[in-house]
């Protein structure tokens, strides 16, 4: 019932996939994801001048690993030349999909003329994607999107003007967040929008984004509005199993909420997984974020959340696991 999706010449398969998210889609939380059969990832956006210098941020960003493909890595910037350079190094870095943010909400990104800030600037992200399609001519080419600049812009005409002139221009997909820039992350996604979209392009490959909580909203996207594939964003920050239980729906059968011993040998895994990549400082700062997250499967999660806010040291960490996830089976 659910077509496997396709990028350009990457096969995706099962259409759910996770998100990029600043902070959390970065290399260990994708491996998480991978363990419960997320098919696809995205990282958070990474400015492409960060690509211009060799420097031991820009080896972490590009670090992959052979478990996690494929796997798009996503830029920001307002320069032609500059994302062009940054998306050849994503592409000799192993990137297999090199996608392009023109949604980014965050003022000081807006004020620098970036991300969102783009989507009022239609003939500008054309540029851009002219410029990136010649330089990574054997990767597929994604643009992820907003509906509009303002939320008050119902026409969304800048938003025509780019899918159609960055379709026409050869990108591979466009995966459109149904908020207005403007909007930020507040109200609902108008998957109206995402309908439209799909049928003003029905020979093109477009991934929908907004309110997928669950899995099965993940799900009721695609049949209400006919998208070719789904990002779980938020509804997947400390719910990897989400893609587990979509894929459960999709078969027709009950999705599985994970037990608590689950949720601990997952937890564990995501800590030593961050703390091998990372450090034991990084992990531990990660996890203690992530928990956070993690604590709403707990089946006392303002307890469990409240307590690993406290978190400062690995001894803590470790107390944290044991009290509210228990010991595991020797
Ligand atoms: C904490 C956070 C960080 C995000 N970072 C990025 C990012 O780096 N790049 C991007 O394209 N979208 C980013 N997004 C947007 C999400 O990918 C997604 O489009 C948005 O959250 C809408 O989906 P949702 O309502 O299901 O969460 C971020 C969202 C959140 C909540």
């Amino acid at each position: 019932m659910f077509k496997p999706l396709k990028i350009g010449e990457v096969e995706v398969g099962f259409p759910v996939v996770l998100a990029s998210l600043a902070g959390y889609s970065d290399l260990a939380y994708r491996l998480i994801c991978r363990s419960l059969s997320a098919p696809y990832c995205t990282t958070e956006a990474m400015l492409d001048r960060q690509f211009l210098m060799e420097s031991r941020l820009l080896h972490r960003l590009v670090r992959l690993d052979d478990g996690d493909h494929p796997v798009a890595g996503q830029i920001m910037g307002s320069e032609p030349a500059v994302m062009a350079q940054a998306a050849a190094v994503l592409s000799r870095s192993g990137f297999d999909v090199i996608d392009l943010n023109f949604a980014c909400p965050v003022r000081k990104v807006l004020a620098r003329k970036r991300g969102g800030y783009l989507m009022a600037h239609p003939d500008r992200v054309l540029d851009i994607v002219k410029a990136v399609l010649e330089a990574v001519p054997d990767r597929p080419v994604t643009l992820k999107l907003r509906r509009a600049f303002q939320e008050k812009d119902t026409s969304s005409q800048a938003f025509w003007k780019i899918a159609h002139g960055a379709f026409k221009a050869g990108i591979a997909a466009i995966c459109v967040h149904a908020r207005s820039v403007e909007q930020k992350y507040r109200g609902p996604a108008d998957w109206a929008f995402l309908a439209r979209v799909k049928r003003e392009f029905p020979d093109r490959t477009v991934i929908g984004s907004g309110d997928v909580h669950t899995a099965a909203d993940a799900l009721r996207m695609i049949e209400q509005t006919g998208v070719d594939g789904v990002m779980a964003a938020r509804g997947a920050i400390g719910n990897p199993w989400i893609f587990r239980q979509a894929r459960e729906i999709a078969a027709g059968r009950e999705p599985r909420a994970p037990g608590i011993d689950e949720q601990r040998e997952l937890i564990s895994l995501h800590f030593r997984t961050a703390c091998d990549l990372y450090g034991p400082g990084r992990g531990l700062r990660i996890m203690r974020n992530f928990g956070i997250y993690y604590a709403r499967q707990h089946p006392h999660p303002a307890r469990a959340r409240m307590a690993v806010i406290k978190v400062r040291s690995e001894t803590d960490w470790r107390d944290w696991l044991e009290t509210f996830y228990g010991q595991p089976d020797s």
